[in-house]
């Protein structure tokens, strides 16, 4: 029997990424639904910051955060979800070629919402920085899509939970790994990069946004 060791596989920045991500998409959702819009902007700030860290981190981060290590063809992805139906090896290191696509859906549901939400407006006092910018009426079709768009967020959070629960049941645990960085392997472990750099560029980012757009609704919060 080949012994395994646990080797690092998601570094801090994207673990924290994550479940920040995570704790800012559901307080953006109580915000936005009861009109706490002061607290909506300066938490959605805060998730524009760490996406962009995480695009960046996508370029010169660590192995299993780079895109070009996990984006496959539609085929590969195929390809891997039948050889699992058919009861195949189904761990791997990093994002596996189906779930590659689930990342990148997120960050372009995402990235829709977070670009729409700056040309929002609530009708009564509050409106995205940009929305000064374009007509009204145009600000209005952003509000439609920010609404909308949500729910398609929301569908793809139920989808990924699913498939998390489905992998556990298979005896694949991946949420442990996204907690600790580590997961057991025979060998190969993926060259990491130190996620303090992405933390700094988070921070040299959200510095930027709170300078440009932030300081005033931050202020407005206690
Ligand atoms: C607001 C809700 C959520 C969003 C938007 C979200 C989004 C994402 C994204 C974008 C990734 C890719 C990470 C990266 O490469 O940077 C990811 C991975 C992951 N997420 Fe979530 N997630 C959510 C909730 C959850 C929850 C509740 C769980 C736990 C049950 C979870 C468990 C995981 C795990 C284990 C991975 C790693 C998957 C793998 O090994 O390939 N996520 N998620
Ligand atoms: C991923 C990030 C975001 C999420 C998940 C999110 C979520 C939501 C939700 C659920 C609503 C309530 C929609 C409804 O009325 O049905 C909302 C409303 C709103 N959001 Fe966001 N939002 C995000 C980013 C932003 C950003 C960056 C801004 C501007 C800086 C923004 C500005 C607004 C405004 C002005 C409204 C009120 C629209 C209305 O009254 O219909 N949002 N958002």
């Amino acid at each position: 029997m080949t012994s395994t060791t646990h080797y690092p596989v998601w570094d801090s920045f994207i673990r924290g990424y994550h479940w920040l991500q995570v704790m800012s998409v559901a307080g953006l959702w109580y915000t936005g639904t009861e009109g706490l819009m002061d607290w909506h902007f300066a938490i959605a700030y805060f998730l524009l910051a760490l996406l962009l860290t995480r695009l960046i981190w996508g370029v010169i981060g660590s192995e299993t955060a780079q895109f070009r290590h996990f984006v496959r063809s539609p085929s590969t992805a195929l390809q891997y979800l039948t050889a699992i139906r058919r009861g195949g090896e189904s761990s791997n290191v990093g994002h596996n070629p189906a779930g590659a696509y689930m990342v990148v859906a997120f960050m372009l549901l995402l990235a829709t919402q977070l670009t729409t939400g700056l040309f929002a407006n609530d009708d009564i006092i509050s409106e995205g920085p940009l929305a000064q910018y374009v007509s009204g009426e145009l600000s209005s079709l952003m509000t439609s899509i920010h609404a909308i768009n949500f729910n398609l967020i929301l569908g793809a959070i139920a989808l990924h939970v699913i498939a998390i629960t489905v992998y556990l049941l298979r005896k694949d645990n991946l949420i442990t790994p996204m907690i600790t960085g580590k997961k057991a392997l025979k060998a190969n472990p993926p060259k990491m990069h130190n996620g303090l750099v992405a933390w700094g560029i988070t921070a040299a980012i959200g510095s930027l946004i709170y300078f440009t757009w932030a300081e005033e609704v931050v202020a407005y919060l206690w």
